[in-house]
């Protein structure tokens, strides 16, 4: 899912990160394999309580609002008309234009603390009950009702974030990601898929596969790729690298080299199956060369 973010209102990085990954397994929850945008306006108790005065006539402050662009016919939902969908192409974007989503951050803040669970679940949660409703789900009647549950509790659970979960730590973000990462590897030659998640100080993440070529020499990392992304998006800080493979995957001397370049203290956690294992650069790297060496 391609989101056009409208940040009034300033999130963790982390949480924007894992509610994009919530849109793409909405979409994949729904059967839609078509590319599809939405707009979401990320914004403060005032904003949605103008919005919400404005387009519905209730002059309160409220957690979510969305607007569908497509009208669905009654009791049917996105998933059964991709035609529809298809006449909300626009070719600049690329992508079907599913609607508007306004999240007031204050709103999911309050509401996270009353129900115990973290910010990250709330966020995620507010978002999929917005786009099931792009989807042409809503819970009016009791039967409706249950469907949209249904469907909301469906993606929440492909996210890893359930109801009854602890705040999500970076670490296990980042190897979720990372494992998603892999999913995206390019490896017909070694058919060794790898993924990697990289934390960035400026609490960005960016993930990276490794890339195969038929002049075997020319092989990206994912280490590499991701590192070569965050640097050409003006990242600078990183202190946490996760890398998943199918057996454990610390990274090549390559990519130890290229990490130390930028981050000699970072942290380098790897997973493979159900392992996880930790070690810092300096232990991967002893005595590096880097830029302080010269
Ligand atoms: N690979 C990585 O992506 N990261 C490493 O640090 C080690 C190796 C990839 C490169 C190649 O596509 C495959 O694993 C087998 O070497």
């Amino acid at each position: 899912m391609k989101i056009d973010w409208e940040n009034l209102y300033p999130v963790d990085g982390l949480i924007l990160d894992r509610m994009s990954f919530a849109a793409d397994r909405a979409l994949a929850c729904e059967g839609i394999a078509m590319d599809c945008l939405i707009h979401v306006c990320l914004c403060d108790d005032e904003t949605i309580s103008g919005i919400n005065r404005e387009y519905r006539g209730i002059p309160s402050s409220t957690d979510v609002l969305s607007f569908p662009s497509v009208d669905y016919p009654v009791g049917q939902t996105a998933g059964s008309n991709e035609h529809l969908l298809r006449m909300e192409y626009d070719d600049q974007t690329g992508a079907c234009f599913l609607g508007d989503i306004f999240i007031s951050v204050p709103h999911m803040r309050k509401q996270a603390a009353e129900y115990g669970h973290a910010e990250l679940r709330e966020a995620c949660y507010l978002l999929i009950h917005g786009i099931c409703h792009l989807m042409g789900y809503d819970h009016i009647k009791p039967e409706d009702k249950e469907r949209m549950r249904e469907m909301e509790e469906k993606i929440l659970s492909e996210i890893s974030v359930s109801r009854d979960d602890q705040p999500d730590s970076v670490d296990d973000t980042l190897l979720m990601l990372a494992r998603e990462a892999m999913k995206n590897s390019y490896s017909p030659y070694s058919s060794y898929p790898v993924g990697a998640a990289l934390h960035c100080t400026d609490g960005r993440i960016f993930t990276g596969c490794n890339i195969e070529n038929a002049s075997f020499g020319l092989t990206n990392c994912a280490e590499r790729t991701a590192m070569f992304k965050a640097v050409s998006e003006g990242a600078r800080g990183f202190d946490v690298i996760a890398i998943a493979g199918k057996t454990k995957p610390w990274p090549c001397g390559a990519c130890r080299q290229v990490l130390n370049e930028f981050a000699p203290d970072i942290r380098v956690i790897v997973t493979w199956e159900d392992h996880v294992e930790e070690k810092n650069l300096h232990e991967l790297l002893p005595e590096g060369f880097g830029p302080d060496s010269m």
